[in-house]
């Protein structure tokens, strides 16, 4: 049995049912899971292939259950490449969430600003990335016969256009400012030095983390379709004299966390009951996915539209 498929049996033998979306909660985040009702909590420790708990302000288990009326997995906790030196190490969750049914993943994270105009503890929706950190999750990934040239994923259309647009729309609506900028993925766990900031900038990047990009590659290869928001907790290394520490960015990122999660509230409140699915999930669902995940192949194969609620 592969490892998805052992998650995917230890949370039904837990009780949990399909979802419609996952979510990965990043640094100090992670209390939007705590308003889920009726939750049903899976340690990590008991899903083979999801990260064990090693960074502080992440508590590694899995909470699903219903938020605003929509079906979601919380993920409290993420594994980053830069504590194994495997940017495949979120590969098992994101696969899970789609063995369950997931057709949406959001992801968070905290981050360095580059502009002294985007203050800490305020929002940015990720318009894009750039992988600065020069690997890829699915280097070496074994996809044989039909599934081989599924390693070509797309990514243009990698932050759905669509659901940044509803993500701003919500931001509107729960009265949360929001920027909207291109991340650079830095392999960490060194912060960045002054130079590398002042680079970073000029190749075009607004904010700067340790995360995120390996998962939206990796949910991209399952067909996911994602969106991403990035707590800005400090004003990246040499910006007006920054220093940047992971104590100031747990506490910055708590301090802030009430306008996060009201934002991913109304997101999700009042997320239409069918969602516009990108192309390359039509051209991918077919082969790839449904071949790696057989035990899901049905939910695969049907796409137009979220369940009613
Ligand atoms: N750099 C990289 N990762 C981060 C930062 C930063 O300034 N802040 C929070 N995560």
């Amino acid at each position: 049995m592969s490892d998805v498929e052992a998650c995917l049996s230890a949370l039904r033998a837990a009780g949990v049912a399909d979802v419609d979306f996952a979510m990965v909660l990043g640094t100090g985040l992670g209390g939007l899971a705590d308003a889920v009702e009726n939750p049903i909590i899976v340690p990590y420790a008991q899903l083979p292939g999801f990260p064990g708990g090693g960074v502080s302000g992440h508590a590694s288990r899995l909470v699903v259950g219903t938020l605003e009326g929509k079906r979601v997995a919380f993920a409290q906790g993420r594994a980053h490449y830069y504590e194994h030196g495997d940017p495949r190490a979120m590969a098992v969750p994101v696969a899970t969430f789609a063995a369950l049914g997931a057709k949406v993943l959001i992801l968070s994270n905290a981050c360095g600003s580059l502009r002294s105009d985007w203050r800490p503890g305020s929002l940015c929706i990720i318009s894009d990335h750039i992988n600065f950190a020069g690997v890829n999750p699915l280097i070496g990934m074994k996809l044989e016969g039909a599934l081989a040239d599924s390693r070509f994923v797309p990514m243009n259309n990698a932050y759905d256009a669509n659901l940044r647009r509803m993500m701003r729309a919500a931001a509107v609506r729960a009265d949360v400012g929001v920027h909207d900028g291109i991340y650079m993925w830095y392999s960490g766990p060194s912060f960045e030095t002054p130079a590398e900031i002042r680079m970073a900038r000029i190749l075009g990047a607004d904010i700067i983390g340790m995360s995120t990009v390996p998962e939206i590659i990796l949910a991209r290869h399952a067909g996911l379709t994602c969106v991403a928001v990035a707590m800005i907790t400090n004003l990246a290394a040499g910006i007006e004299g920054a220093s940047p520490s992971h104590s100031e960015t747990k506490e910055v990122a708590g301090l802030a966390a009430a306008d996060f999660q009201r934002l991913i509230r109304a997101f999700l409140r009042d997320m239409p009951a069918g969602i516009p699915l990108c192309c390359h999930r039509k051209s991918f669902a077919k082969s790839a996915t449904a071949a790696r995940y057989p035990m899901r192949r049905s939910r695969f194969s049907s796409r137009g539209s979220l369940p009613a609620q």
